[in-house]
């Protein structure tokens, strides 16, 4: 079986006293979540916060984007060694949002992608489709267009480690779920069209489910063969929420 991971998106959230009650919270609850793997992606400036809270704790830590560059003439932009040297451990990558406001084409995210696993980050690869495209019946056609994208430009074999999140993005802080059916559909083509080209990577694969997880829904979805934990936004500035996730997937 596939271990369950629980992984908070503060988005663009947080203060350095509103991070630290919440860390503090988290880091006195996980004695408490049983066997999952919990990790915060903080926005950069509170990267160092979160290594000096979570360091000697089971939760890790990350960030929500990177740079597809090393280094170099790039304004603004955060390069994957920079991210380990404050002990990273998983990036998101192609999150909807950065894809719709940032412009970042699926040529960005994979080159993302492709930068992050080979600096010896976890990748957490976001694909999803909007409403319009759900309601036209492209979902699949969406998501393995996202997934395709990737795995031509990174090779099967980046996706070993690696972690997926299927994130419909008319579900992302609007309070509608996909149904747990739904879900697991999508979350099953993801990981045969991995099978397609790698049958023991795809079985290894984890792959998130994230859109208005809460603490209520959270144990239907992650109950699903092939949903192996969750992406949370919202829920996961809230100490309670975040930890009655994490111990849904831990049944
Ligand atoms: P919400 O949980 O707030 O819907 O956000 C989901 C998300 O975008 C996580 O990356």
């Amino acid at each position: 079986m596939r271990p369950k991971l629980v992984v908070g998106n503060w988005k663009m959230h947080g203060s350095l006293s509103g991070n630290k009650n919440l860390l503090q919270g988290l880091v006195a609850g996980v004695g408490a979540i049983g066997e999952v793997s919990a990790s915060v992606c903080v926005p950069f400036p509170y990267l160092a916060q979160a290594q000096q809270m979570l360091a000697a704790t089971p939760i890790s830590w990350g960030a929500q984007n990177l740079s597809e560059h090393a280094q170099g003439a790039y304004t603004g932009e955060v390069a994957a060694a920079m991210l380990l040297e404050f002990g990273c451990r998983h990036v998101i990558v192609g999150h909807s949002e950065r894809r719709a406001l940032y412009g970042e084409t699926d040529a960005v995210v994979a080159a993302k992608f492709v930068a992050a696993k080979s600096a010896g980050l976890v990748p957490i690869l976001c694909v999803g489709e909007t409403l319009a495209q759900r309601e036209s019946g492209q979902t699949a056609e969406v998501v393995a267009a996202q997934m395709v994208a990737v795995l031509d430009k990174a090779g099967v074999g980046a996706f070993a480690g690696a972690v997926v999140a299927y994130e419909p993005v008319w579900a992302i802080g609007t309070g509608k779920t996909a149904s747990p059916e739904q879900a697991q559909e999508v979350h099953a083509a993801i990981r045969a069209l991995v099978a397609g080209r790698d049958e023991v990577i795809a079985a290894g694969l984890q792959i998130l489910y994230g859109g208005s997880v809460k603490a209520q829904n959270a144990g239907e979805i992650f109950v699903k063969p092939d949903i192996d934990g969750g992406l949370v936004g919202g829920a996961s500035l809230v100490v309670d929420d975040f930890l009655a996730i994490c111990q849904a997937a831990s049944r």
